[in-house]
């Protein structure tokens, strides 16, 4: 077999290509060339079964020996260059623990939405209930029960969203007072209930308005309320609101939906703010809702949460509170 003499040029050939390759990749192909079953060394193997068996034995044994050395060889680089990428893929897949995350935040509540759930929680607190009532509201239920007839200016003063079809006489609510009326119609006194929720009005959006806006109400209607009751009620709120230096003061006014009536003023930071309006219920009111006004009489206020927000936080553009900018937001917390 001449060709057996090539056998040491074959492992040497073999020992170069397997010790060149530089990846996995490359020691494959090498191992298919110099080991696979067409290779030099697995032909002259197989060349071996036509051979007398006397020289059979002595080049089977030059073979077996050619052959195991490559093997060796390549179990040799197999191992360092597994060894090598294992090392490559622990530099290159590492997580640095000490990296700040990137966390998405989780959800908050509106500052206006936290302010209406304090207030709530303050009310509840002293025995209300929450009542709530349709943002689009009969026109009947927003001014005729709240003794605000057809054409009085209170309905224009309002500057009312009307919607159409007219003939529907439907309003976007102007204020919250037509929760009242529904609760007085559903409700016998005693009726001690709190009315937050989402106002209308035709104004422009500038630094102190928006059109649309937020009120809270409260109406308390049993025996033998009074003003003092209404007084008392108002300084304890604008404690909770305003701090406990906080007080108020009444000023003579009017609503078509309570006689007497007043402004509410709160006294913060050195001087008085006008918070809110209020009054004792009208016993027209009283007497649309089928309330027995010998029997009983109430008393309700209305403020503006915006306002009370403004007020309370030095807020000088109500742009902030409806633009939904979380760089404002943020600073009232979550409210969760
Ligand atoms: N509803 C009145 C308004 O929106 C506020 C108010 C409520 C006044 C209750 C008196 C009593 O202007």
């Amino acid at each position: 077999m001449s060709s057996l003499q090539d056998l040491p040029l074959w492992v040497s050939e073999a020992k170069k290509s397997i010790e060149s390759a530089s990846t996995l990749e490359e020691l494959k192909s090498a191992r298919i060339t110099h080991s696979g079953d067409k290779s030099p060394i697995a032909l002259a193997s197989r060349a071996l079964g036509s051979m007398a068996s006397d020289e059979r034995a002595s080049v089977g044994k030059v073979i077996g020996d050619a052959k195991s050395a490559v093997a060796q060889m390549i179990a040799e680089r197999t191992q360092v260059l597994e060894d090598q990428r294992d090392a490559r893929v622990l530099l290159e897949e590492v997580v640095d623990i000490t990296l700040p995350a990137t966390r998405s935040h989780r959800g908050g509540l509106h500052p206006i939405t936290i302010l209406k759930n304090e207030i709530n929680d303050f009310f509840i607190a002293q025995g209300y209930s929450v009542a709530e009532g349709p943002e689009l509201e009969a026109e009947w239920l927003n001014f005729d029960a709240l003794n605000i007839p057809a054409d009085h200016p209170a309905r224009t003063m309002q500057d009312t969203f009307f919607v159409e079809p007219l003939e529907a006489h439907l309003v976007l609510r102007t204020h919250t007072s037509p929760v009242q009326i529904r609760t007085m119609l559903e409700n016998q006194p005693p009726i001690y209930v709190i009315c937050p929720g989402r106002t209308f009005r035709a104004d422009e959006l500038d630094a102190t308005h928006t059109p649309v806006f937020h009120q809270v109400e409260g109406l308390v209607v049993d025996r033998g309320i009074t003003m003092a009751h209404l007084k008392g009620t108002l300084d304890l709120f604008a404690r909770k609101m305003f701090g406990e230096e906080a007080k108020t003061r009444l000023r003579p006014s009017f609503f078509p939906f309570t006689e007497p009536s007043a402004e509410v003023d709160v006294f913060f930071n050195g001087r008085w703010i006008e918070w809110g309006g209020c009054g004792m219920v009208n016993t027209k009111v009283l007497a649309a809702c089928g309330i027995d006004s010998d029997e009983f009489s109430g008393f309700a206020f209305g403020m503006g949460l915006e306002r009370t927000l403004m007020v309370r936080h030095g807020i000088t553009d109500m742009h902030d509170i409806v633009e939904g900018d979380l760089r404002f937001s943020r600073a009232f917390g979550i409210g969760l």
